[in-house]
């Protein structure tokens, strides 16, 4: 096809023909809303570098997943922030613990939409590190079984399903078989199966209170120049029993996203994670960028590049437009 034969523009003329032979449209469908729960009752604090998004203590938190369900979000991710955090986690796993108290509290206020927790350790430790320590490093052996527990007291509280993401090797097997063991074998895993040691997780870790205490987490999490081993770390998961795959973050990954999705038939997940959703709204607030649009944008290129699911904290924003309105542009 040549010009003048062929005239790209032709197809471009005005929005009935743009809406015909658009490729990607994105749906309420896709996406999964991250949200914080602390305890306490009546709170809803503000995150600084994350505008719109807050820690909320569970009766907080029962209200905005009931804001998600009418605006049609089919899923929520929670995190937990305790009060309490020592060597070993314990807050993670409790029968009783923040986040246990949070899935059954949702389950029993808000039928009808999918409670997922994430699986992993750095809100509970001291140290912030998402394993165990043990001679100064963390060690991955040690922190298999705290995970399966973990996971599975989320199965006891009735997550439907559970998203690990502590990047251990051999996570997934070992949850995988804890949640069987005790009669979840219907309970999915969302795997975290390439996630990499990116600086886009600094509003995170504030909002989480998560940040490392000594060193970084660049012996777990993988290098941001990989690609090939995001293949290799995926199809573990694949091996071990992953429901769902996931790239994060998103952005300055959608071509793994893409090899993802060439090179594996199973759903893919994408988290935008909260360094592009702050980088986003600082702009907008800096009146640097149309903020609405580049939610949309982003969020049409995370879906175009493959993914099925995406994990983002623009979910109810980015309803709101859907909701309203029939065009993404
Ligand atoms: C680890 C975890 C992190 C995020 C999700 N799960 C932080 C980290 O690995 O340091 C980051 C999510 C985001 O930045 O939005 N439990």
């Amino acid at each position: 096809m040549q010009f003048p034969e062929y005239r790209p523009r032709r197809m471009r003329k005005n929005e009935n023909f743009r809406r015909m032979i658009r490729e990607t449209t994105l749906s309420v469908d896709d996406f999964m809303y991250p949200l914080f729960v602390v305890s306490g009752k009546g709170i809803k604090k503000p995150i600084a570098s994350m505008p719109g998004n807050y820690q909320m203590s569970i009766d907080q938190l029962v209200k905005e997943v009931k804001t998600a369900k009418e605006a049609g979000i089919p899923a929520v991710l929670l995190f937990g922030i305790p009060d309490r955090k020592d060597e070993v986690a314990s807050g993670a796993f409790a029968r009783d613990g923040l986040m246990q108290r949070a899935v059954r509290e949702i389950k029993s206020k808000v039928p009808d939409i999918l409670v997922v927790t994430d699986v992993c350790l750095c809100e509970y430790t001291s140290h912030g590190h998402c394993g165990m320590i043990e001679k100064g490093e963390v060690d991955n052996d040690s922190t298999l079984e705290v995970l399966a527990e973990t996971a599975v007291s989320h199965g006891r509280a009735g997550a439907d399903m559970v998203a690990p993401s502590a990047m251990m090797d051999g996570q997934i097997g070992v949850i995988r078989e804890g949640l069987d063991e005790a009669g979840f074998e219907a309970i999915p895993i969302m795997a975290y199966a390439a996630k990499y040691a990116s600086c886009f997780y600094g509003p995170f870790r504030d909002a989480a209170e998560s940040a490392p205490q000594f060193g970084d987490r660049k012996s777990y999490q993988m290098d941001p120049a990989n690609s090939d081993e995001a293949i290799r770390e995926i199809a573990l998961d694949v091996a071990e029993g992953a429901d769902i795959i996931m790239v994060k973050p998103a952005l300055a990954y959608l071509d793994v996203i893409r090899r993802a999705r060439e090179e594996f038939d199973l759903p893919i997940a994408a988290y935008n994670v909260s360094g592009e959703f702050a980088m986003i709204k600082a702009a907008a607030q800096l009146g640097w960028l149309d903020g609405q649009r580049a939610m949309m944008e982003v969020l049409t290129s995370i879906k175009r590049a493959g993914t099925d699911i995406i994990i983002t904290y623009f979910a109810l924003e980015a309803a709101k437009v859907l909701n309203g309105s029939k065009s993404t542009a």
